[in-house]
């Protein structure tokens, strides 16, 4: 295992579309440690592929130490709304709010290619949406809102 460079908002690469993964192997595994390590190290709640660099359609989410892989996600149902303040790994230093569905429903893959199926709410759904938006190049920056009165929570 090792720990990868995180690519900062100011790169153009952050930008980039990232590609749906074909084979489940070797290389897509130690992908996987690494971007767990890296994200241990940094205690982050989540990270995305293209943020160490690579351009797959691959995100890991780590809330209350509860590791989560998705690969080739699709958020197939949203429904409601919630004003978070976010934060970026390859945005440092930078809080602000965003608004989000208070639940969605994501279809993707595990590591070993199996296909599941969940729904999130909260706090996990804040980080689904943020992560997924990395693998078509989006940022929370893009999405900073003034959430309406007595909406936001921290
Ligand atoms: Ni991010």
């Amino acid at each position: 295992m090792a720990i990868r460079e995180i690519v900062p908002y100011t790169d153009k690469f952050i930008r980039k579309q990232s590609k749906p993964v074909k084979v489940f192997d070797e290389n897509l595994w130690e992908l996987l440690d690494d971007m767990q390590e890296t994200l241990d190290t940094v205690k982050g709640a989540g990270l995305s592929a293209v943020q160490v660099g690579v351009l797959k359609r691959v995100f890991i989410i780590n809330i209350n130490n509860i590791k989560m892989e998705f690969i080739n996600p699709v958020i197939t149902k949203k429904s409601g709304e919630q004003y978070k303040k976010e934060g970026c790994l390859s945005v440092p230093n930078n809080f602000n709010y965003v608004k989000r569905p208070q639940t969605v429903t994501v279809t993707a893959f595990d590591r070993y290619g199996n296909k599941f199926t969940l729904t999130c709410e909260d706090w996990t759904a804040v980080c689904v949406c943020h992560e997924n938006d990395h693998l078509d190049g989006i940022l929370f920056v893009d999405k900073i809102c003034v959430p309406p009165d007595g909406k936001a929570e921290d």
